[in-house]
């Protein structure tokens, strides 16, 4: 079925300079733009995000990176797409990322990895409504 995915472009590749290179890999593998924004995560707002991961050690870095920079948020549709999604992102590091991929192309390390995919339906609702409004989702 038709459905959607939630990315975030991360503040590494935004300040490599990766945006249009990415959202073309995106657009290119069949996405549809839903909504999009260059926007940037507060301290509190990548501690709600990465809940999930509130004790992993690891959690600290990633609240701060995360929030470090301006990220581009999007949402996406396309059939299957957020399994899709997580094929052509690649793998968590970027040294297992298969050929192809957006983390094989851009990512720098396992916490610097360009993008975010959501794992489950469930979460890129939830993910999709932490950023847009219902008016903000074509
Ligand atoms: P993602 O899967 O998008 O969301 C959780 C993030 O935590 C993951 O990407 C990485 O950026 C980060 N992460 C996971 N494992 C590690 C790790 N061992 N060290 C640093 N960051 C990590």
């Amino acid at each position: 079925a038709t459905n959607r995915t939630f990315t975030m472009i991360k503040p590494d590749a935004v300040r490599n300079g990766h945006i249009g290179g990415i959202l073309s890999m995106i657009t290119d593998a069949g996405y549809k733009i839903v909504s999009l924004k260059l926007t940037q995560l507060t301290v509190t707002d990548a501690q709600a995000f990465y809940a999930v991961h509130s004790e992993r050690p690891f959690y600290g870095e990633l609240v701060e990176f995360m929030s470090g920079g301006p990220i581009v948020a999007a949402i996406l549709e396309k059939e299957n797409a957020v399994e899709d999604f997580r094929k052509l992102i690649g793998a968590t590091n970027p040294a297992d990322a298969a050929e192809g991929t957006i983390r094989k192309k851009y990512a720098t390390s396992m916490g610097e990895n360009a993008v975010h995919g959501s794992d489950s339906d469930e979460n890129a609702a939830i993910e999709g409504a932490f950023h847009f409004a219902g008016r903000e989702q074509f």
